[in-house]
């Protein structure tokens, strides 16, 4: 058994400030990788900027960062980058900007490795930049995961490229959600909880490695009241924030909460890497435009189900620690967080045909799923129209 996650992990309020050396001891020049508007909004590129001013850090801005970073921008930032003589890059914002940040972090010190070649490339575990992660949303975990994933339009392909990537240094601070929208906070917080779901129901999923997801699952188990609150998925962009007027002492700590989670959970995939509704996701987002939480959450209560078969115990384990009596509750908190999916038929059969090739999530089953599994998640999962 191994454990592995060589970054360097802060969680706390102030947390840029506070560890503003370990920061400005990275590099000399920084590129600092984010998305257009968020990281500005809600204090974190401030943050950063202020301690870089203060360490007397050169650094450039690429704000150009999209939902689901292209191999183009990430070209686009790398030779920008090189310009700049950047030697350290910083990711801030959510597992796009972070994911972007690793791989414009490869390309920067492998010229020899094309930005549309990316997913082809060798692996070269070590031999990429440094990278800072700044994470402000409570889903991705990229922070402290090896992976980056990136899509390339030109081949119709969303997937993790080949690279270890871990960040250096991450900076993770709850109060970057306070101003984040509720409906935000509920998709990327449904992708930290199918990370520690996937992590569990995998063949990877061991005695050593289970303290991360089983104490994650206990802890999103405490939140999920605060999530569900006054909660509509269909009309959620009226929900500028989470609603804690349910004053418990959880709810007093609850961005905190929430963030840790998320870190927690991308400590658990970094272990046993993510399953099968993560590859049914992809298509989902790739052609249907559906955002990265709820295409996986979709698919999380049959993929539970049939997990179910083969390791029954697993799954009383997770619906306990969730606060769930059992599968059902579980679909039903999920419809309630993120609604249903309406797919054309012929979508979810070529959907359903390419993930039964995918043997690199399907082979992290722990049990024989059959191709009659897969149907049935995706008859389950999917509303056809
Ligand atoms: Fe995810």
């Amino acid at each position: 058994m191994r454990f592995f996650v060589p970054t360097n992990i802060y969680i706390e309020n102030d947390c840029v400030k506070n560890h503003a050396d370990l920061l400005c001891a990275i590099g000399q020049r920084a590129l600092i990788v984010t998305g257009q508007h968020s990281a500005a909004a809600n204090g974190s590129l401030n943050d950063v900027t202020n301690v870089l001013n203060t360490g007397d850090i050169p650094y450039l801005i690429f704000s150009e960062v999209e939902e689901n970073p292209s191999t183009d921008t990430v070209e686009k930032a790398t030779e920008i980058a090189h310009k700049f003589n950047a030697d350290f890059i910083i990711g801030i914002g959510g597992g796009s900007a972070i994911d972007a940040a690793k791989a414009v972090a490869l390309l920067l010190v492998n010229p020899d490795i094309n930005a549309d070649e990316i997913h082809n490339a060798p692996s070269h575990p070590r031999n990429h930049a440094p990278v800072v992660a700044v994470p402000t949303t409570c889903g991705t975990g990229s922070e402290v995961t090896p992976v980056s994933i990136i899509t390339n339009h030109k081949i119709n392909l969303k997937k993790s490229i080949p690279h270890v990537i871990f960040p250096d240094l991450a900076l993770v601070d709850g109060k970057y959600l306070v101003s984040a929208q509720k409906r935000l906070i509920v998709n990327t917080a449904v992708d930290a909880l199918a990370h520690m779901v996937e992590s569990i129901l995998n063949v990877k999923s061991n005695l050593l490695n289970r303290m991360c997801p089983e104490y994650g699952l206990k802890l999103w188990g405490e939140s999920k009241y605060a999530l569900l609150l006054d909660y509509d998925c269909e009309n959620s962009n009226k929900n500028d924030a989470i609603d804690t007027t349910n004053t418990t002492p959880i709810d007093a700590c609850l961005y905190e909460k929430l963030m840790l989670t998320s870190t927690i959970a991308g400590m658990s995939i970094a272990q046993t890497s993510t399953a099968v509704p993560h590859g049914m996701s992809y298509d989902l987002t790739l052609h249907a435009g559906i955002p990265h939480g709820p295409a996986v959450g979709y698919f999380l209560a049959a993929y539970v189900e049939v997990c179910a078969k083969f390791v029954p115990q697993d799954v009383e384990k997770i619906l306990s620690l969730l606060g769930l009596k059992d599968i059902e509750e579980f679909g039903e908190m999920l419809r309630k967080l993120i609604g249903t999916c309406t797919v054309t038929r012929e979508m979810r059969n070529q959907f359903a045909a390419a993930m039964k090739e995918n043997h690199s999530k399907l082979d992290l089953v722990p049990g024989k799923i059959t191709p009659e599994d897969i149907d049935y998640i995706y008859e389950k999962s999917l509303v056809v129209e």
